[in-house]
């Protein structure tokens, strides 16, 4: 690893990285094979597209280690088709998703010997940008790109606290665009981050919750639930915001476990009067499900229960963990 601490607790998310990735060119209109290099500084043009245009998307998902040893991922289809599609709305060129496939796979395996136990794992990122050095291309795609995978042990963020978030409702702004939302690129974490900022800031809150005119949407990185003993309760799919593969894998779990799964567009005032008995949750491949312990609306706070994280949400992200980590039979088929 290029930082010799381990991914302890201690390590921040995504602070440590293993020595290798995996790296293809595009140019002339072709990729080239991926070829597994030193993690270390790129060389881009500074005219390259995607340091004014913002031509870049990327992934994240992660592998485990199984009890005999073996290593799996995660919905790897499903992160390549999300990839696919965050690439297209961009206009970016993208490897074939057998490419994609195998290049992951190749970047898992040379890292191999730096996959922590879970419910620790290795996180992958990978990332497309546009490299074509033409800063006359605002309104052109970048005709030549790259792509990389790295990769980074991550730990348990979660042994041992019990204490719920505090999640700041901004109930105008939208973290990004109606029709970009479910974009997985830079562009929109840079728009919503001067949110997260104030947030973090006015009420030491850990993250936003993006609910422009009321419209409960998701937060800065991380897609959200009302969960209660029997149901829970989230955004139906549309382009204003991210397709969580957790958000899908806790809907087919909790469908699977007996809850009622509703779909439907809700508002702050629902929010608020659900918690008055539920819990709330947020959920991404990162943190996986984590309870919320209180809301801030306005500078007024709503407790969520006793703001520790809830029972129900506790139950779904044990669940979750026991089939990513192959403890649970993998009844989705969801390890590949
Ligand atoms: C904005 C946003 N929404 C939702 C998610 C959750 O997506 P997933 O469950 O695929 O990690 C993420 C995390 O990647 C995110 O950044």
């Amino acid at each position: 690893m290029s930082n010799s601490a381990t991914p302890s607790k201690k390590a921040a998310f995504g602070s440590v990285f293993s020595d290798k990735m995996i790296v293809a060119e595009y140019k002339d209109g072709q990729w080239s094979p991926g070829k597994i290099t030193d993690v270390a500084p790129l060389q881009l043009h500074p005219a390259a597209h995607v340091l004014h245009y913002a031509s870049t998307c990327f992934e994240g998902m992660k592998a485990f280690k199984m009890a005999n040893g073996e290593v799996k991922i995660f919905r790897l289809d499903r992160h390549i088709a999300r990839m696919a599609q965050s690439a297209s709305l961009l206009h970016l060129p993208i490897p074939s998703p057998q490419e994609l496939e195998s290049m992951i796979r190749e970047v898992v395996e040379t890292n191999k010997a730096d996959i922590p136990e879970p419910p620790g794992a290795l996180y992958l990122r990978p990332t497309l940008i546009g490299t074509e050095a033409n800063i006359g291309a605002a309104g052109a795609p970048s005709g030549e790109a790259l792509f990389y995978v790295l990769v980074s042990p991550v730990g348990d963020y979660f042994s041992g606290s019990t204490k719920g978030l505090t999640i700041a409702i901004e109930d105008q702004e939208m973290r990004s665009t109606p029709g970009f939302g479910k974009a997985k690129t830079g562009g929109n974490y840079a728009s919503a981050l001067r949110h997260v900022m104030r947030a973090k800031k006015e009420n030491q809150a850990d993250q936003v919750l993006f609910c422009p005119g009321g419209d409960v949407q998701e937060t800065g990185a991380a897609n959200f639930f009302l969960i209660d003993d029997n149901r829970i309760m989230t955004k139906p799919l549309d382009a204003s915001f991210l397709h969580g593969v957790t958000r899908d894998s806790i809907i087919n779990l909790a469908r699977s476990m007996g809850y009622e799964i509703i779909e439907k567009d809700f508002t702050v005032d629902e929010l608020l009067e659900w918690i008055q008995h539920g819990e709330a949750a947020l959920s991404g491949t990162a943190a996986m499900l984590s309870g919320v312990g209180q809301f801030i609306l306005h500078g007024e706070t709503h407790p969520v229960g006793n703001g520790e994280v809830g029972p129900n949400t506790q139950k779904l992200r044990e669940a979750l963990l026991a089939i990513q980590s192959g403890k649970a039979e993998d009844q989705f088929a969801w390890l590949k």
